[in-house]
């Protein structure tokens, strides 16, 4: 309450009014304050100009029945369609609520990329593909060809070819694309380290020569689930607010807060979830000297201010929060939900339903990828005819490359920390319907082989680092998206 209690008085001021403590106590209790405040100071300066301190009897000639104390109830109601017979229904898979922990032994390493290895090549037998081994394919005559399944240990351009070095569970190899068949040189340069994929080869001499490379992809359609079972409920995708740094668009945040409290868009009236993909905060001590670039100078006061700001959402919306790199919490993949501390904090004013970074949800029988997307910056960096400046544009390659390879960080130990875990819960092992991601903070929505790719920008003015790159960020987007028929749009706050 407190926070709209500030936010009254400042929204009244930046007017040129003052408001009295009862008549901000009489609109708190409106069924929409700030709609409220706004439709009185229209009436106002229209009607009475003379006025600039608001009290309780302005408000009755605008029509609001004030009782006495300061109990009222507004004729200015904002209809919103409830949906009958409406209940949420949300699955999260527990494997990604729990916060992992690994010893640094090299076993474990070894481990993770045997887990790696593993899943994504049943994922590339299930498209009807037999494997040889790379120990086997050493003792075959001359001339033979096979199949291999194998992790990318590393790929040097030469004039003629592209050198591809790689690994199965039973040695390694070092195969040869040659470059004069571009299509097959077009897919070996989309290939990214460490990433597991099939490839076709013929043994010349003791030379083994690339025929083709095939990525674990997902089939062009593969979707099974009824339309007609899934309600006509929306959910709204954003991410990266940065709150604590000097950079967050409070003003841009206010108009989305009153876009979900006041429109009368089809799409609000049918809003039941919002997804959080992570940077909630802007952190501290994430890059250095970045104190200069705060607001809130410490943990606590940032999330204070969130709690206030996510306070404000309609409470018939479901919280959905993620995490990212500049939240509290420990930065490898796969991170923890937010830490019990910092959730108390949040969880004063409304419900939340915190999970962590990835997280695979079932809503509405609909499923969701969400990842902050650390290690898109790792693609951008590797792949040729990519950069920052171009993301705009490219922002689709990245992201299908990600759906391609079937794993959320391909690439292991550039720029994203990726713990060694028993299991590799970076693998894309079941298509989601919807993947949802962020971190670069530019917005794109889109579909591959009906997967409903989303990046969903940020709340965030383009920051020294990104002018450096040539980052121009989406800031203020939300993306709506239908859960019954997966059509998605951007939406932009000004
Ligand atoms: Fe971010």
């Amino acid at each position: 309450m407190e926070y709209l209690r500030r936010r009254l008085v400042e929204e009244a001021l930046r007017e040129g009014y003052n408001l009295t403590s009862e008549a901000i106590s009489i609109l708190e209790s409106q069924q929409n304050p700030l709609e409220t405040l706004r439709y009185i100071i229209k009436y106002l300066r229209t009607s009475r100009p003379e006025v600039i301190i608001v009290d309780s009897s302005h408000l009755r000639e605008v029509g609001l029945k004030v009782v006495d104390a300061g109990y009222a109830v507004s004729d200015i109601v904002i209809e919103k369609a409830p949906l009958e017979e409406w209940i949420p229904k949300i699955e999260v898979d527990e494997r990604f609520l729990r916060h992992y922990k690994i010893k640094g032994e090299i076993d474990e390493f070894q481990n993770y990329f045997k887990n790696r290895y593993m899943k994504i090549k049943s994922i590339l037998e299930k498209r009807g593909e037999h494997f040889s081994r790379i120990i086997d394919l050493l003792k075959n005559p001359r001339g033979s060809e096979a199949t291999l399944a194998v992790i990318l240990l590393e790929k040097i351009e030469k004039e003629q070819s592209i050198i591809l070095r790689v690994e199965d569970d039973t040695g390694t190899a070092r195969l040869m694309a040659p470059k004069r068949d571009l299509e097959l040189a077009k897919k070996a340069e989309r290939l990214v380290v460490d990433q597991v994929f099939g490839v076709r080869v013929s043994k010349i001499d003791n030379t083994f020569i690339v025929r083709d490379v095939f990525m674990p992809d997902v089939p062009i359609k593969w979707r099974n689930v009824d339309e007609e079972s899934i309600p006509e409920v929306y959910i709204a995708l954003i991410s990266d607010l940065h709150i604590g740094s000097k950079k967050f668009r409070r003003d841009l945040w206010e108009n989305f807060l009153d876009w979900l409290s006041n429109s009368r868009d089809p799409e609000v009236k049918r809003l039941r979830y919002l997804v959080v993909a992570g940077d909630i905060v802007d952190g501290v001590g994430v890059f250095p000297k970045q104190e200069k670039e705060l607001e809130h100078t410490s943990i606590t006061q940032q999330i204070e201010e969130a709690a206030g700001l996510f306070s404000e959402i309609p409470k018939e919306i479901k919280l959905i929060i993620s995490v990212g790199n500049h939240d509290p919490v420990v930065r490898a993949l796969p991170q923890p939900p937010l830490p019990d501390k910092h959730r108390k904090k949040l969880e004063k004013d409304r419900e939340y339903i915190f999970v962590g970074n990835p997280a695979y949800i079932k809503v509405e029988n609909r499923s969701l990828l969400v990842y902050h997307g650390q290690s898109l910056d790792d693609i951008i960096q590797y792949l040729p005819n990519i950069s920052y400046s171009m993301l705009e544009r490219e922002i689709k390659n990245v992201l299908e490359t990600l759906i391609q390879c079937r794993h959320l960080a391909p690439i292991y130990g550039e720029n994203t920390l990726i713990l060694p875990t028993q299991e590799d819960l970076l693998v894309i092992e079941d298509i989601p319907d919807i993947l949802h991601t962020g971190h670069v903070h530019v917005a794109y929505t889109g579909n591959y082989r009906e997967v409903v790719l989303v990046n969903s920008g940020t709340w965030q003015e383009q920051t020294s680092y990104q002018r450096e790159v040539g980052l121009e960020p989406t800031v203020g987007t939300v993306v709506l998206l239908n859960l019954k028929t997966l059509s998605a749009k951007l939406k932009k706050f000004m």
